[in-house]
C-alpha cells in the first residue's frame, strides 16, 4: 500500500497570516498542498514553495475535487461563507481563523452547518500560542496544584474583546476545560485606528475587563489593561497548592505554598514545543485519520469566546450589570478593525501597520 497522503487547500494562502499555513503544508512531507487566492501574488507564492496546483476561487477547486482539508485563512467578513460551502461540498475537516465572525447568529450557522454535514471544524491556532496549553489543563486537572481556586487575564484584553482577546478567551476555557456560565464586564475607549467607522459604541471592538463566571464555581478575573504596562502572562490558574503561568515564551508553573513554593518543570515540557501552524496543520490531519467531528482549538471555541466578548459589551453597556449566558439574543455582533474585516487588499496592509503587501517566502 502506497503512503498515505493528504491533500490539503490553503485558501487565503498568498495573505499575511495564510503564508504560514501554506508554508506549513508545503513542507509537510505527506501533504500535497493546493493554493486558492484571489490575489495576483498567488503565482509567485505557489512557485517559491512548489506548489503546482493553485486556484483564484474556492469554487473552481470544489467543481474539480474535495479536497481532505480546507484552511479559510481569509477576511472575517467573507471566511463564513467558503466554510459554509466546504461543508456543503463534503470537505471532511475544515478551519477558519479569528475571529470566527462578526455576528453570533454566523458563527452558530457555521457551527451548525459543518456539523449537520459531517465536517470537523477548527478554528485559528489559539492553543499553540501558548506551550502546551493541553497538556497543562490535563497536568492541573490530575491535581498537581491541588484544587484550582481563582483563574485570570491578568493582563485584561488590551486591544480588542473579540479581533485579539477571543484568542485569550479560547486558551482560558482550553486550560480550565469550563464554559462561563456569566459575565460582569467593563469596556475602555478604542485604540487609536481600531474603531470599525460603521459601529457603534456597542458594536466596536475595543479594550476590555470583566468577571466571568465559570461551570465550576470559579471567577475568572480580566484585569483592567493598562497602557503602561503590558502583561505576558495570557492566563493564570491558581490553586490551593500551587499556580500556572501561561505565557507564549515559557509558562511559569509553581507547586507548593508560602516559603515552600517552588517552580518545577513538569515532564512534559522537556518536549518539543509544538508552534501554531504545523501543529495546527496536524491536528487537522489527525481530524482527517480518526473520523472525529470536532477538531481541538474548534469553531465551537471560537463561537464561545465570540459569545463571551459580545457578552462582555452588553454587560459594559448596562453599567456592569451580570448578563447570563448563552444568549438569547443571537444578533448581536462585534465590528472588527476593517483590516480582520476586509483584508488587507481592500482596506490596506497600512491600514493596521504593516509596511505593505505579504512576501513571498522559500521552504525553511
Ligand atoms: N496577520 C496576522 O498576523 C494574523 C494573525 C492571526 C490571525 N489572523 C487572521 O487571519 C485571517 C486573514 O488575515 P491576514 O492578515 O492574512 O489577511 P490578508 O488580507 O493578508 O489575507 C487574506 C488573503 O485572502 C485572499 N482572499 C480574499 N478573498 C478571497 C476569496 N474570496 N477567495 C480566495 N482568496 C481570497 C486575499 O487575496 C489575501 O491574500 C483573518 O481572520 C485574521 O484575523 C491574522
Amino acid at each position: 500500500m502506497g503512503e498515505r497522503r493528504y491533500r490539503v487547500a490553503i485558501v487565503g494562502g498568498a495573505g499575511m497570516w495564510g503564508k504560514h499555513y501554506l508554508k506549513a503544508a508545503a513542507d509537510h512531507d505527506m501533504v500535497d498542498p493546493i493554493l486558492v487566492d484571489s490575489s495576483p501574488r498567488r503565482e509567485e507564492f505557489a512557485g517559491n514553495l512548489g506548489v503546482t496546483e493553485i486556484y483564484e476561487g474556492l469554487d473552481d477547486l470544489l467543481a474539480k475535487d474535495t479536497p481532505d482539508v480546507v484552511c479559510n485563512v481569509l477576511p472575517v467578513g467573507i471566511a463564513h461563507e467558503l466554510v459554509v460551502r466546504c461543508a456543503e461540498a463534503g470537505v471532511r475537516v475544515i478551519s477558519c481563523e479569528k475571529p470566527i465572525a462578526v455576528e453570533l447568529s454566523t458563527a452558530d450557522y457555521m457551527v451548525e452547518t459543518c456539523r449537520q454535514h459531517g465536517a470537523a471544524f477548527g478554528c485559528a491556532t489559539a492553543h499553540w500560542e501558548v506551550p502546551f496549553l493541553r497538556e497543562t489543563a490535563a497536568w492541573i486537572a490530575d491535581g498537581n496544584i491541588g484544587e484550582v481556586t481563582s483563574v485570570a487575564i491578568p493582563g485584561g484584553l488590551p486591544v480588542e474583546v473579540s479581533g485579539a482577546g477571543c484568542v485569550q478567551l479560547t486558551q482560558m476555557r482550553g486550560v480550565t476545560g469550563c464554559e462561563v456560565e456569566w459575565v460582569e464586564g467593563g469596556t475602555l475607549p478604542p485604540l487609536s485606528g481600531y474603531r470599525a467607522p460603521e459601529a457603534d459604541d456597542l458594536t466596536m471592538d475595543c479594550p476590555a475587563y470583566g468577571r466571568l463566571g465559570l461551570t465550576n464555581g470559579i471567577v475568572c478575573e480580566v484585569l483592567e489593561p493598562r497602557s503602561e504596562r503590558r502583561v505576558s502572562c495570557r492566563v493564570s490558574v491558581t490553586g490551593t497548592k500551587g499556580k500556572v503561568f501561561m505565557q507564549s515564551q515559557g509558562n511559569v508553573y509553581i507547586v507548593g505554598t508560602g516559603a515552600g513554593a517552588t517552580p518545577v518543570w513538569p515532564d512534559f515540557v522537556q518536549g518539543e514545543r509544538r508552534r501554531s501552524m504545523a501543529s495546527r496543520l496536524q491536528c487537522l490531519l489527525e481530524a482527517v485519520d480518526s473520523g472525529a467531528t470536532e477538531v481541538p482549538c474548534s469553531g465551537h471555541d471560537y463561537r464561545q469566546a465570540l459569545e463571551i466578548a459580545i457578552a462582555i459589551k452588553l454587560s459594559a453597556a448596562a453599567g456592569n450589570q451580570r448578563v447570563t449566558l448563552p444568549l438569547a439574543d443571537r444578533s448581536h455582533r462585534i465590528l472588527p478593525h476593517p483590516y480582520r474585516r476586509l483584508g488587507g487588499d481592500v482596506a490596506g496592509y497600512e491600514s493596521i501597520g504593516y509596511d505593505g503587501p505579504p512576501k513571498a517566502e522559500g521552504h525553511s
